[in-house]
């Protein structure tokens, strides 16, 4: 199973003669209304409102920049990352859309995908999103277990988890939606059912990310002093198994490490990144890469 997986994520490898995966914009906006345990992310919580126009304003300036150095691409894909991204509000979404264009040129259908969290204040916010030029949504789930999500620290229960995902549904061309496994005290048959129950909601991509405990977490706190119960090596692979498993007998095989689709549905923004293409990435905790005429540039 994981052999066939790791030849088809080296079929959608680019080769020389394959097409240019296309060029990519990533929009890093850093806030969120909480720190969640397990998290070590670009992201940080403010007391007070944000002055989203100066922010609008600087991010102007660096795509003016950006495009400086790669100028005339067409952009494939746009990705609002974070952070929090579905905390801003639609006007600085369509802002940061309009710069974009402004500097590059769209595709015609060009993937506009934003990471939104599911909680009741920003799922208000998606008409307003769409409306604002976003296509695709991606909602950081997480878990469809209460007790869990709060372990987690997410301000969301299942409920609204799932109404989220069923606005985003009737909202969106397309959607997604992230779980993390692998969780503390959790066994193989509680993932299974766990999974099956969120591929009953899913449309043409899944992101299922087994977690990880990553250094300066409260998680990683909470490890030193032995107060997670985590998987061992074997309970990890048997439930990286199962998720191959799973995805692949409903048709969404895996396409990377940790995304699953329908075949079409794969993240175009994602095949930009595992393709070895170009991108630009604007805000504070972006990254890109690009190519000029002195040669390529990690930023
Ligand atoms: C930029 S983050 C989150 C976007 C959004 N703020 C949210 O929380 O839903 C993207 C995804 O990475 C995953 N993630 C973050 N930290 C992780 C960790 N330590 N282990 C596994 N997955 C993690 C989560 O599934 C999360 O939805
Ligand atoms: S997981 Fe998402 S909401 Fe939680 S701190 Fe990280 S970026 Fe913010």
């Amino acid at each position: 199973m994981i052999e066939a997986d790791l030849a088809r994520a080296a079929r959608l490898k680019r080769r020389p003669a394959e097409p240019d995966p296309g060029f990519g914009v990533y929009v890093h906006w850093p806030f969120c209304l909480s720190k969640c345990p397990y998290c070590d992310f670009n992201s940080h919580v403010r007391g007070g409102a944000i002055d989203e126009a100066r922010y609008l304003a600087a991010f102007r300036t660096e795509i003016a920049h950006r495009a400086a150095l790669a100028p005339g691409r067409i952009v494939r894909s746009v990705f609002f990352g974070g952070g929090t991204p579905s905390l801003l509000r639609p006007e600085t979404v369509g802002g940061v859309l309009e710069a974009i264009a402004a500097k590059w040129r769209f595709e015609p259908d060009a993937e506009i995908t934003l990471e939104a969290n599911p909680t009741s204040v920003e799922a208000g916010r998606f008409h307003g999103l769409r409306g604002a030029g976003v296509n695709r949504l991606s909602i950081g789930v997480q878990a469809l277990n209460d007790v869990d999500l709060k372990a987690l620290g997410r301000r969301h229960s299942v409920e609204e988890a799932l109404a989220a995902v069923e606005l985003a549904a009737s909202l969106f061309p397309r959607f997604t939606f992230d779980l993390i496994y692998g969780r503390p005290g959790r066994s193989e048959a509680a993932w299974r059912a766990e999974l099956a129950r969120a591929l009953d909601f899913v449309g043409d991509h899944i992101s299922l990310y087994q977690l990880t405990i990553e250094p300066d977490t409260m998680f990683e706190r909470l490890r030193d002093a032995g107060k997670l119960r985590l998987p061992d090596e074997d309970l990890s692979l048997a439930l990286f198994r199962a998720t191959r498993e799973l995805t692949a007998a409903r048709g969404l095989p895996a396409y990377e490490v940790s995304n699953h689709a329908r075949a079409g549905g794969e993240s175009r923004h994602n095949l930009i990144y595992w393709r070895y293409g170009e991108y630009a990435g604007i805000g504070p905790g972006a990254h890109g890469r690009l190519a000029t005429p002195k040669g390529r540039l990690a930023q």
